[in-house]
């Protein structure tokens, strides 16, 4: 094994004994020292373009379970708040932007300053990466990530969160050119911010395609596939050596085309994907990750024990990363968390 950071010897196929660990939205407000931190600003975005704090937070999670990676804290929308739309994170409400609902209102987006508002994000990953390493966490990797375009367009056409992205999904049947224009630009954008992330420490980056299951096959094959393979093809040419993980939350067995098609690096399996069947369909073609139910966690106990052990049988057998199936909810014990931890790091195969 040349890799010795676990997580980056199981993105590089390597089946470990004991597989490498870390959760999506393992910082956040289940902690309290993340409250802490959190209470002291004005706003959610505040913190995240805060770099000193943004990095702590970052720690927080590594700090205290040891876990296998830390993903830079900050969030999917930062890109198109950087494309000059405006974001704000209303408390209790989630996200709120100014919809884009036709070509026209593509004119408001502008790269002119993409870099420079994306310039806190970057700080934070180079203080994570000093604090990883002056705290002595050598073998913890450090994750950047980005929101997939399709999932970004939901959000920026929607103008916030939304069970089904309606407003989205009509747009891309009712206009595929003017919302492919709109998949473009964020096709450049996406990559662009994930080289930056690798230019500032980031290790591994993964891709959160979150609205991926709300469309049907063929769009899936054109606004999900086709742009997360020319993103995967772009970081390939300048950084080949950068694992990428796709996650198309709610893909089922479209998941199979995405792996095929897309050139990803491996799978990240959301809590509906049976882990025996993703052992055999996906994990011959790349390393998966997943997939415990959030809730699941929340619930702990017995429940908790016996379904991360059913994700262990099956695919630690395997390249494999273990996570969860989605964000950790916000009521989540810690305790929970450092039982799950405690049940992973002495899982042998
Ligand atoms: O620890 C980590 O995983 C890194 C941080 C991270 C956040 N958001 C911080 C955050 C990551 C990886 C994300 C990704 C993200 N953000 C996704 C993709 C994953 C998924 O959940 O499907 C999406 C869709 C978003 C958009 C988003 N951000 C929404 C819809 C919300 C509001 C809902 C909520 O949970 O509050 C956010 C806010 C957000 N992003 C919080 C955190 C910690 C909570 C805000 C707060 O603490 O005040």
């Amino acid at each position: 094994m040349t890799e010795t950071k676990p997580l980056l010897a199981a993105l590089k196929g390597t089946k470990l004994p004991s597989p490498p660990i870390w959760l999506m939205r393992q910082a956040g407000r289940y902690l309290p020292e993340y409250r802490e931190i959190r209470e002291r600003q004005k706003g959610f975005m505040d913190l995240v373009m805060t770099p000193d704090l943004a990095a702590e937070v970052t720690l927080q999670p590594v700090r205290r379970f040891g876990m296998d990676a830390a993903i830079v804290f900050s969030d999917i929308l930062v890109v198109p708040h950087a494309l000059g739309q405006a974001v704000n994170f209303v408390e209790g409400e989630g996200p709120k932007l100014n919809p884009l609902r036709s070509g026209e209102d593509l004119n408001r987006l502008s790269q002119h300053n993409f870099a420079a508002l994306l310039a806190p994000v970057m700080e934070t990953l180079r203080l994570t990466q000093a604090g990883l390493a002056k705290e002595g966490f050598d073998k913890t990797a450090l994750i950047g990530f980005s929101g997939a375009p399709w999932t970004l367009a939901c959000y920026m056409i929607e103008g916030g969160s939304s069970k089904e992205f309606n407003n989205a999904k009509f747009w891309a049947y009712s206009d595929p050119a003017g919302f492919g224009d709109l998949i473009d630009i964020l096709t450049q954008a996406v990559t662009d911010y994930c080289r930056m992330q690798i230019d500032a420490g980031a290790e591994v980056i993964q891709l959160f395609d979150s609205w991926a299951g709300v469309l049907d096959h063929t769009l899936f094959a054109r606004w999900v596939i086709r742009p997360t393979r020319l993103i995967v093809e772009a970081l390939k040419d300048s950084h080949p050596h950068i694992p990428v993980i796709g996650f198309p939350r709610g893909a089922g067995r479209m998941a199979l085309d995405y792996v095929q098609n897309t050139q990803i690096g491996a799978l990240s399996i959301d809590p509906q994907t049976a882990p025996k069947w993703a052992a055999t369909v996906f994990q011959p073609l790349v390393p998966v990750q997943g997939n415990l139910d959030p809730a699941c966690l929340l619930a702990g106990g017995l429940a908790m024990e016996a379904a991360a052990e059913d994700i262990l049988v099956h695919l630690s057998k395997g390249a494999f990363v273990f996570n969860l199936g989605h964000g950790v909810i916000k009521e989540t014990p810690p305790e929970h968390v450092e039982e799950l931890v405690g049940l992973v790091r002495a899982w042998r195969s």
